[in-house]
């Protein structure tokens, strides 16, 4: 899995803030085996932030592109509209998911506006912006995340994962 991990961030593009959510998720990421192949620091502007995750998914070398930070309220939260500006498509379950688990943690999960989506073949989810968030909005994706790179590339293997055996129940 190649993955690209973009921190957006005024203050910490400016270098007015040290940035530990985009190396929390590069470790996190290493952990699992995987290569964190592009990373960077932008602004919050809309257009910063379309021009890194086109440039990243058009590239065809990013598997996967999370996002850290601006999915909340303030008026310089942009991630999820220049998420869903380049993006070709959609892909709810995973915020959705997201987003009850977060429930569960914290009433602030509400205030989250991520959404996912895909563009050719790179799939691209925003996180929210605090190293907290960040960790555990992680961990409820990433055992999807696998099976999802491997349908994008429409490996002859993905299908392999539909058929999980089938629960015994008496039907
Ligand atoms: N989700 C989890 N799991 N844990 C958290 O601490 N913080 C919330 C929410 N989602 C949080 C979370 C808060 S306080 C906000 S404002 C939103 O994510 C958006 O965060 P962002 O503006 O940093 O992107």
């Amino acid at each position: 899995m190649r993955v690209g991990v973009l921190t957006i961030s005024d203050r910490s593009s400016r270098g007015e803030r040290e940035d530990l959510s985009g190396p929390l998720l590069k470790e996190r990421v290493g952990n699992q085996g995987w290569n964190v192949v592009r990373f960077d620091v932008v602004s919050d502007d809309q257009e910063d932030i379309e021009g890194r995750l086109q440039a990243w998914a058009d590239s065809g070398e990013v598997d996967l592109i999370l996002t850290t930070g601006g999915t909340g309220f303030s008026s310089r939260d942009h991630a999820p509209e220049a998420t869903l500006a380049i993006a070709e498509r959609l892909a709810p379950g995973l915020v959705e998911a997201m987003r009850a688990a977060s429930l569960k943690v914290t009433p602030h999960a509400m205030l989250s506006r991520a959404v996912a989506g895909i563009r050719g073949r790179t799939l691209i989810v925003n996180l929210p912006g605090s190293p907290r968030a960040v960790v555990e909005n992680l961990a409820t994706i990433l055992p999807a995340l696998p099976h999802a790179i491997e349908l994008l590339r429409e490996d002859p293997d993905a299908e392999a994962g539909h058929n999980p055996p089938l629960p015994e129940t008496k039907m």
